[in-house]
């Protein structure tokens, strides 16, 4: 099947989203937020997120439907997250997927969220993306990965030893006063600010790091740093601090990730996940993988943070390789490592 018509869902935190792709086309992208839901505690409820995702679940399929202008029949597959994500809020999208499948009698894949953030950009660029280092940055989970074939070899080179890149985002925000979700706050607010203003720590970048872990990477120190720089500084200018703060998470991720492009002789790098949306890291990536001569690929914004676009785009590719789909209902992995790509 090589253009095959698969409709995908993500559950995995606070996005009910649908997407429906053919191929490598994208034809919807439906996706409700409960984030407001969840805005006054600061972080996603999961009890809030998988009432949400109920209620939200078939009018989103419905609209989704009326956006690609075709109908459950015309389906060739559906794809789901199946992990990793909240459980609870994982099981919504699952069973729907699986009931779904069944009663059209299509094939289900199963697929990780991680590897679907990084497919996405099949929907953006034209180009085989394999053999590739990615760059996955999002809200739980960084780490740097050789892709050799996206619907069946992920390998892990290191990730973070504590906070996720996008977690770092929220948590500098909220002490910021920015609001939450982070990532986009500080993005604004560091337009106005001036980036090489507070040296901020790059976290694992002594030689003894490079020596013993090259692609980890850790957030915790920086985190620190920047808490204890707005205690001791009353007369802070928030967008110095903002800029700043971004700098040293855009450095240190680039730098390891195309350190890990030259020692694997991989001349291509993909950026995906939530944070590949940030405006710097975009900026700073093109410039520093064309002086490399690396070629850079990074989904377009909307397609960064969590869709479901991404989600069908995999089982999209999934069923174009003729891969084993998952069989009947299954359950969600909440902690699906990286390298799991499906559910066979
Ligand atoms: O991939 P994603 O949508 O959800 C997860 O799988 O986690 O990533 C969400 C994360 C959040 O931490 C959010 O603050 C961050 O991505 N993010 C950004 C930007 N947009 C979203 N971080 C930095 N700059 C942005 N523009
Ligand atoms: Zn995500």
């Amino acid at each position: 099947m090589s253009e095959p018509l698969v409709l995908g869902i993500e559950t995995s935190c606070d996005e009910t989203a649908v997407g429906i792709v053919r191929g490598r086309t994208l034809l919807a992208n439906e996706i409700a937020s409960s984030v407001e839901e969840h805005a006054r505690f600061g972080g996603v409820v999961p009890e809030i997120a998988s009432r949400a995702h109920l209620e939200a679940m078939i009018p989103s399929i419905n609209r989704a439907l009326k956006e690609a202008k075709v109908s459950l029949r015309d389906l060739d597959a559906i794809s789901v997250t199946a992990g990793p994500g909240l459980v609870g809020a994982l099981l919504v999208g699952t069973s729907s997927a699986a009931g779904l499948a069944q009663g059209l009698g299509i094939p289900l894949y199963g697929v990780n969220h991680l590897a679907a953030h990084i497919s996405v950009d099949y929907l953006t660029h034209d180009l085989p993306i394999e053999p590739t280092i990615a760059l996955l940055v999002s809200g739980g989970h960084s780490s740097l990965l050789q892709v050799d074939d996206i619907t069946k070899s992920v390998a892990k080179l290191g990730a973070t030893m504590d906070d996720a890149a996008g977690e770092a985002f929220d948590k500098i925000a909220r002490i910021l006063d920015l609001g939450f979700p982070g990532g986009p706050a500080i993005d604004l607010e560091a337009r106005s600010g001036n980036s090489s203003a507070i040296d901020f720590p790059r976290g694992l970048t002594t030689s003894h790091d490079w020596a013993t872990r090259p692609y980890d990477f850790s957030f915790s120190g920086l985190k620190t740093a920047v808490a204890r720089y707005i205690e001791a500084t009353p007369s802070h200018v928030r967008a110095d601090v903002a800029a700043s703060f971004q700098e040293a998470v855009v450095d240190v991720l680039l730098l390891k990730a195309l350190a890990a492009c030259k020692s694997s002789g991989i001349d291509s790098l993909v950026i995906a996940g939530g944070v590949a949306a940030n405006s710097r890291l975009r900026h700073v990536a093109t410039e520093r993988s064309a002086a490399a001569g690396i070629q850079l690929r990074i989904p377009a914004p909307a397609l960064c943070t969590d869709n479901g676009a991404m989600v069908a785009s995999l089982g999209a590719l999934m069923a174009a390789a003729g891969r084993d789909a998952t069989a009947g209902a299954f359950d969600a992995h909440s902690s699906l490592p990286v390298e799991s790509v499906s559910l066979a």
